[in-house]
């Protein structure tokens, strides 16, 4: 049995992560959740548990076995490392230690090995990166990957509770024919609208965050840095679930019929590819599902060795929630909780 704790526990990733706990029966001796001094006292069910919220900044983490954050990078940046050293292993959802070359970023389908080498932080790769890494990852073993052209068409909770609450606040002043209120989580109006800036700009760079973790994340995970990429980033009004249109060169030749069935044999991959029945993956469908799904498959006809598809998944569940309970359920399968390489 273990003891886990929630941090972000009162964020839409913390309310996801503690229904898949127990959706999964995850093994939980003693459970804790974690937020600001904003939410600190609030109670909150578990199962047949009531658990007070604590604040993460005062808490006293020790006698945590492991602690998945979603509480953003600056609570990770002032938290992990001190819940780390109390013995926890954390699992974050924040992009703040991804890239460390010290903190291994793991996708539980794709490269679970990695998790040997941790010493105390793991990462959760970013929503975007997640749902494609998985569906890449057989095509990436058949066939190698050369080049991706990815436009993504991301969902408003990636932005948190403040995205979702914009969208449906705006879209109702709208249908009432009222003057909408002014953006305030978008540099624009997101209702009835599609923004290419997904993310931040940093100053002096043409790309935002959120394209930049694409090609970095990505190139980690598959271990393989030569992969060319190129990502634009779209925030739409939809509110959960992210899709994906991605353009991929293979090193060796795959047809859309092999690539079809490497992926209908993936772990965590659904294929619904039958666009002349109208099927193929929606976000609307993909919305509390923990799969990836797939669709549109096809010929790049601009490109004899590139194939084209549509990837959808749900954000908040495989893109930050159920990969994070995946990687503590193998961890607790593999004895590598208490088991850190110094
Ligand atoms: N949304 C996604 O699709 C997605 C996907 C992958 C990763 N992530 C990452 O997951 C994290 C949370 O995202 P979300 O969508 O769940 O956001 P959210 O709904 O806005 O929730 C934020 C959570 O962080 C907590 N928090 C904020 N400041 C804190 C502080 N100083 N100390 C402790 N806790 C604090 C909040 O607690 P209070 O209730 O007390 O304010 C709340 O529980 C972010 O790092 C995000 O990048 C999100």
């Amino acid at each position: 049995m273990t003891s886990i704790g929630v941090v972000g526990a009162t964020g839409q990733v913390g309310v996801a992560m503690r229904q898949i706990l127990l959706e999964r029966g995850f093994p939980v001796d003693q459970v804790r959740f974690f937020a600001s001094a904003r939410s600190a006292g609030t109670v909150l069910p578990f199962g047949d548990r009531e658990v007070t919220v604590e604040d993460a900044a005062e808490a006293d983490p020790r006698g945590l076995d492991i602690a998945v954050f979603s509480a953003g990078a600056a609570t990770s940046r002032a938290q992990a490392p001190r819940f780390a050293e109390a013995g926890a292993i954390v699992v974050d959802n924040s992009s703040k230690w991804r890239m460390s070359d010290d903190v291994p970023l793991v996708v539980s389908e794709v490269n679970p090995k990695a998790l040997d080498g941790h010493h105390g932080i793991i990462a959760n790769p970013n929503c975007s990166t997640m749902q494609m890494v998985v569906a890449l990852k057989p095509i990436y073993d058949a066939a190698g990957i050369e080049r991706l052209v990815i436009s993504t068409y991301q969902a408003v909770s990636g932005t948190g509770k403040k995205g979702v609450d914009e969208l449906l606040g705006q879209s109702r002043a709208l249908h009432a024919g009222d003057e909408p209120p002014d953006p305030r989580a978008y540099a624009h109006r997101i209702a009835f609208n599609a923004l290419p800036h997904a993310g931040n700009f940093a100053a002096g760079d043409d790309h935002t965050d959120e394209e930049l973790k694409l090609v970095n994340e990505t190139r980690k995970i598959l271990g393989d840095p030569s992969i060319r990429i190129s990502a634009t980033c779209v925030r739409v009004p939809v509110v959960n679930a992210h899709s994906e249109a991605v353009n991929v060169e293979t090193r060796s030749p795959l047809s859309p019929e092999e690539a079809r069935e490497l992926l209908r044999a993936a772990p965590g991959v659904t294929v619904l590819d039958d666009p002349e029945d109208g099927r193929y993956p929606l976000a609307i469908e993909a919305d509390g599902q923990d799969d990836v799904f797939v669709g549109r498959i096809r010929r790049d006809r601009g490109h004899d060795q590139a194939l084209d598809m549509w990837i959808v998944s749900d954000n908040l569940r495989k893109g930050a929630a159920t990969n994070a309970i995946q990687l503590a359920e193998v961890l607790h399968e593999r004895g590598l909780v208490g088991a850190r390489v110094a």
